[in-house]
C-alpha cells in the first residue's frame, strides 16, 4: 500500500488523539512509522496499525477501518482539492474509477487502487461493487461516508454480499438519506 494512505491515517489519528496518540499506536503496532507518500509498504503494516488504534475508534476491525476511512477524508480533500471541487456525490462515485484512482496510478507509480463498479438502483440507492484482493471493503465504506459528509450528504451503507462472508465479491449498497 502506498505511503500516502499511511500519511492519511497518521493525520486522522493525530487530529483525533494528538501526536502522542499516533506514537502510542505505532508502539502497540510495533512499526517504525516513517512513511513517504511515494513509498510502498506492506499491507500487513496497515493491518497492524488498524489493530493497534485506540479503542475509541471501534472494538472490531470493520469498525476501525470505517473510522479510518471517514477520518482520512479531510487529508485527501486537502491534498487533492480538485477531486472534490463542484462535484455531487452521484458524480464523484463513478469518477473514482474513471478519473480519481486512474490519476492515483499516474501520480503514485506502482499503486494498485481498487476497482468499483457503480450502478444506480433508484433515486435513493446506489450499488457499488468493490473489487480488490486487499479485502478492505470496510475502509471503502468509511471513505464513502466521509466523502458524502464532505459533500453535504448523509447515507448509510450495507453489504448484501461481502467476501468476508464467503461471497464472491463485495457490494456496497448506498442508501442516500439526505
Ligand atoms: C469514496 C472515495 C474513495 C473510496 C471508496 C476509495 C477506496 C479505496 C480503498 C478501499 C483503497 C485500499 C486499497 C484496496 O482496497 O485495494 C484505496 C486505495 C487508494 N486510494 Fe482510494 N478511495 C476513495 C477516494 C480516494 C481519493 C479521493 C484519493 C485521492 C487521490 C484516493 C487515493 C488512493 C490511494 C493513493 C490508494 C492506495 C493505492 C495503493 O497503495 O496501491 N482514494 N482507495
Amino acid at each position: 500500500m502506498k505511503g500516502v494512505i499511511f500519511n492519511a491515517v497518521e493525520d486522522a489519528v493525530e487530529r483525533a488523539f494528538g501526536a502522542d496518540g499516533w506514537d502510542d499506536t505505532l508502539g502497540r503496532a510495533k512499526v517504525d512509522g516513517s512513511y513517504t507518500s511515494l513509498g510502498n509498504y506492506d499491507d500487513e503494516e496497515l493491518a497492524a496499525i488498524v489493530g493497534a488504534l485506540p479503542d475509541e475508534t471501534g472494538c472490531t476491525i470493520p469498525e476501525r477501518l470505517r473510522w479510518v476511512g471517514i477520518n482520512c477524508v479531510p487529508f485527501l480533500v486537502e491534498a487533492f482539492p480538485h477531486f472534490f471541487d463542484e462535484i455531487t456525490l452521484e458524480e464523484f462515485l463513478p469518477a473514482l474509477n474513471h478519473m480519481i484512482h486512474p490519476e492515483v496510478r499516474k501520480l503514485y507509480p506502482g499503486a494498485t487502487p481498487p476497482d468499483f463498479d457503480i450502478s444506480p438502483i433508484d433515486d435513493q440507492t446506489i450499488s457499488m461493487r468493490y473489487v480488490s484482493d486487499r479485502k478492505l471493503c470496510f475502509l471503502a465504506e468509511g471513505l464513502t461516508i466521509g466523502v458524502a459528509s464532505h459533500l453535504g450528504r448523509t447515507l448509510h451503507i450495507d453489504q448484501p454480499s461481502c467476501t468476508h462472508d464467503g461471497d464472491p465479491h463485495c457490494e456496497l449498497r448506498i442508501h442516500l438519506t439526505a
